[in-house]
């Protein structure tokens, strides 16, 4: 049977996975790389780190494998990544991931002076302090000799793809997230070129996630014993990949992903603009459209908590028991820990317990990070539900969703049922579905997800009562009253 692989290019690692035309997984592997914050606030990557755990997860991913019967590799990669090369294709500096405020100045310049009406008939969507159009800036204006050496400007996935066939080029998903797409018409933006100083030759060329952009480099197949012949197909932005992962295409699907960033995805058969600007509006992987709410840190906060501060890797210890408090919990945490994009859009916003008393315990807080992280998915619904999107249900998927605790949460708080999938592999999975698609083994996205997502197990929401609706009611008043302390601090 072909096969296929996926490469999820994650912000605390990369994921391989090798997949049969019938959706089975044959093997799989993680290769971890380190995320460089050189401020606070700020984090870079090296993209060539990138490129050498592809190589490594590759080689991996290959051994003992039938090599004889890949077709297709794609891939999902993390969004908004300022990836810039010089003439000769070298990188000019390290990448400024998705999660790196530093560009408040020049966010604002663009809400402000430029004017949110005028991105939004551009772009449909307002600058976020991590979408790449205000790094491109803080480039122009910080570092203005590496500016000035700008030959080429791709997402990070797409550095794969260029180093991998050769191909400049990028997916309408990911190009979204750049604020430089006209997403509403599928292509770039003149205006915006022109408003952040840079030609269009510089950006990659436009594809569906699905469409092949290429072929593997002769040596590149050689070293990994593959065909030259494997197409390689321009893939996702990260959520879109996993969307495709969970099935969630067409017309009023929903995923929410629990990975070092949260995010509600609504998937839509047409454009649409949220009109509160709290959402972004994207292209999907599938040809049509999404919502998406992004929170900066979620399994990040837990990650954080758990071995930063309570030094420990034991997750499933320290949740154990945390079920009598449902409801109940006294404590509250706001997971800003890297500021926060929807819906607050707010670059100083920080993380804090709140409501703690002598007798409180380490596992009420505890439950208090995993709650508070889920609060502010419910912010990104109640947002969806404001433009008029109230999905009946949703896919859960990302490493959170390996916590039971956190699952029943998703369902309390957000009041839906809450379905996993399969395969946890979201991204990874999605990507390989992508390369299938552009290999021919399916007709379209919609027709992959039909024959090869399944679901695993459902977890109802209570249905005695409404245990968390209070809870939020508190917690939506924290950041109102504290973001003028933030800016301070
Ligand atoms: C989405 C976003 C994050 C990254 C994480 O807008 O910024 O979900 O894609 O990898």
């Amino acid at each position: 049977m072909n096969t296929y692989i996926g490469i999820d290019l994650g912000t605390s690692s990369a994921k391989f996975l090798l997949v049969a035309e019938d959706g089975a997984i044959l093997a799989q592997n993680t290769q971890s790389y380190a995320v460089i914050y050189p401020q606070s606030g700020w984090s870079e990557q090296d993209p060539q780190e990138w490129f050498a755990a592809a190589m490594r997860g590759l080689e991996q991913l290959l051994a003992g494998q039938d090599k004889s019967a890949v077709r297709g590799i794609s891939f999902g990669g993390q969004m908004h990544g300022l990836v810039a090369l010089d003439e000769n294709g070298a990188v000019i500096r390290p990448c400024i991931l998705w999660n790196d405020g530093r560009t408040e100045q020049q966010t604002a310049y663009l809400n402000r002076i430029i004017g949110k009406e005028t991105l939004s008939a551009c772009t449909g969507n307002i600058a976020f302090a991590g979408f790449t159009a205000p790094k491109i800036l803080w480039m122009k204006q910080q570092e203005p000799e590496n500016f000035k050496r700008i030959a080429k400007i791709m997402l990070p996935k797409d550095y794969l793809a260029y180093r991998l066939s050769g191909a400049f080029c990028t997916d309408y998903s990911d190009a979204s997230g750049t604020l430089l797409l006209d997403v509403k018409n599928r292509r770039w933006s003149q205006k915006m070129c022109d408003v952040c100083g840079i030609s269009e030759q510089m950006l990659p060329s436009l594809h569906e996630s699905f469409a092949p952009v290429g072929t593997l480099r002769a040596e590149i197949a050689a070293a990994l014993g593959l065909s030259p012949a494997v197409l390689v197909c321009a893939g996702a932005g990260d959520n879109a990949a996993a969307a495709v992962g969970t099935g969630v295409v067409g017309e009023g699907g929903c995923n929410v992903s629990l990975g070092t960033s949260g995010t509600l995805f609504v998937s839509s058969r047409g454009y649409r603009e949220d009109k509160v600007n709290a959402l972004h509006s994207f292209c999907h992987a599938d040809g049509g459209w999404h919502l998406l709410g992004c929170i900066l840190s979620a399994a990040g906060c837990n990650v954080w908590w758990t071995e930063k501060v309570l030094q420990t890797e034991n997750f499933d210890g320290e949740q154990a028991g945390l079920d009598a408090f449902l409801g109940k919990n006294e404590v509250y945490f706001l997971p800003y820990m890297m500021g926060e994009r929807s819906p607050h859009n707010d670059v100083n916003a920080r993380s804090a317990f709140l409501g703690m008393r002598p007798d409180t315990t380490r596992g009420q807080m505890t439950l208090a990070v995993l709650e508070g992280v889920t609060f502010a998915l419910r912010d990104c619904l109640e947002a969806a539900k404001m433009n008029g999107v109230a999905p009946p249900r949703t896919m859960l998927c990302g490493g959170g969703a390996k916590s039971a605790l956190w699952r029943r949460l998703v369902a309390d708080i957000l009041h839906l049922p809450v379905d996993l999938p399969q395969t946890e592999e979201g991204p990874a999975f999605g990507a390989a579905m992508l390369a299938m698609v552009g290999c021919g083994a399916y007709k379209s996205v919609a027709e992959a997800a039909a024959a090869i997502v399944r679901v695993r197990e459902t977890v109802e929401p209570d249905p005695a009562a409404r245990l968390y609706d209070d809870r939020y009611e508190t917690f939506r008043t924290f950041y109102p009253a504290l973001r003028s302390a933030f800016a301070r601090m």
